[in-house]
């Protein structure tokens, strides 16, 4: 590149030193001066002397747009990262320019920018976050949690720091940004956090049983969101209510509906949206629900969704478990609605078992499922369950 740069450069020389130049024709992204020749140049070639012009390119962060014989510092909120620029670029939204010579910077997390030709990003005001880069504007703080800036870009004047002071229990960190948690979670509202604070799961398909007394876990749904540093954690969100209050004898098993599904980059409040319409439209009847169907939906419609998990409801048994042959991807199934030291719905096992996946609980990863061969036991939390030709049966 640079080479190609300076060959041109070097043939426009060359062309200029043939030919000469006049000041009005100095090409842009160029300066072009009077040549200061020596006294005896000068009585050689008196000549064409007068016409001569030294042509140099525009460093960058500065321009020319043609005719000139300097080179103009880009304004304030505009760049020009390579040299021999006509004109220099505003600087875009959710970016900051504080040198004019290099390519704009992205907010630094825990900051925005929501206008264009700006020198430096705007740290989040209190309460609200920012845990991506290049944001245009700062998200409100997850409820439940406590969130203050501790960025002081270099480039700020005003620093907008806090310092609010709070008990802490648990701190997510980033490099800007922290999120304080301010009330003590139930078991059931750290279960998902906690797996997946666990695990690096990228691009997950989410698929969540809101039906019920569900909603503990669920209740940091907007957590999961924050997590996601990379927006890659949970891509797909499927909620399922067991068919939209369907009388319990209409449900047919693989078509009981009542499911919604919202993709993750369509925002957090269209996620939360959808949740409300799936919770609001139907309670689930009886007891078991159509896990399984939600599954299959979230294969089916999320080819790239690479983890699977299931937050299913420990003491509900999924009522179309004779769907999991069509489940053609792994699921991690993460057990709510479990008191630790207590028992696992073994139907459960059988979702991670059947189709290759894993069990998880608030303290618990079984991941080695896979290895059982019928007659096997498998100890989970106070239970003995042994794996007969069906699944998984609980003998202790
Ligand atoms: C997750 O990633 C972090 C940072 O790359 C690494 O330290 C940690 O061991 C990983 N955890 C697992 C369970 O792979
Ligand atoms: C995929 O989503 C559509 C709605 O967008 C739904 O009608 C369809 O049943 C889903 N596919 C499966 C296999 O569930």
């Amino acid at each position: 590149m640079t080479k190609i740069v300076f060959l041109t450069l070097l043939a426009l020389c060359l062309a200029l030193e043939i030919f000469g130049l006049k000041l009005e024709q100095c090409p842009p992204g160029f300066r072009c001066r009077k040549r200061t020749t020596s006294l005896l140049m000068r009585s050689i070639i008196s000549k064409i002397e007068e016409e001569e012009m030294d042509v140099e390119i525009c460093e960058a962060g500065t321009y020319s747009p043609g005719g000139a014989d300097e080179c103009t510092p880009c304004e304030k909120g505009t760049y020009a990262a390579k040299p021999g620029a006509p004109a220099c670029y505003f600087c875009p939204k959710g970016h900051m320019c504080p040198r004019a010579d290099v390519v704009p910077e992205q907010c630094p997390l825990g900051t925005y920018n929501d206008l264009s030709r700006q020198t430096c990003c705007r740290v989040c005001q209190p309460g609200k976050f920012a845990l991506l880069k290049g944001m245009f504007q700062c998200d409100d703080c997850p409820s439940g949690y406590r969130c203050r800036a501790r960025a002081k870009l270099p480039c700020e004047d005003e620093a907008m720091e806090t310092t609010t002071t709070t008990t802490t229990t648990t701190t997510t960190r980033t490099s800007e940004s922290i999120i304080t948690r301010t009330t003590t979670p139930t078991i059931d509202e750290e279960t998902v956090t906690g797996v997946l604070n666990r695990h690096n799961w990228t691009d997950i398909g989410a698929v969540i049983d809101v039906t019920g007394s569900m909603a503990a876990c669920y209740a940091q749904i907007d957590q999961w969101l924050a997590l996601s540093h990379t927006n890659k954690l949970v891509q797909y969100f499927v909620f399922f209510n067991d068919g939209d209050n369907t009388p319990n004898k209409d449900k047919v098993i693989g078509s009981t509906g009542g499911i919604y599904a919202v993709h993750t980059n369509e925002g957090i409040d269209k996620v939360l949206t959808t949740l409300n319409t799936a919770k609001s439209n139907g309670g689930g009847g009886d007891g078991p629900e159509n896990d399984i169907e939600a599954i299959i939906y979230t294969i089916a419609n999320c080819s790239t969704c690479e983890n699977i998990i299931h937050i299913a409801d420990n003491q509900a048994t999924p009522r179309d478990l004779i769907l999991l042959g069509e489940v053609t991807k792994p699921i991690k199934v993460i057990v709510c609605k479990y008191i630790p030291g207590t028992l696992v719905n073994p139907k459960l096992l059988d979702i991670a078992y059947k189709t290759g996946g894993s069990l998880h609980t608030l303290d618990l990863d079984i991941e080695t499922l896979g290895s059982l061969k019928v007659g096997d036991t498998i100890q989970v939390g106070t239970g003995t369950y042994l794996l007969d030709v069906t699944g998984f049966i609980r003998i202790v």
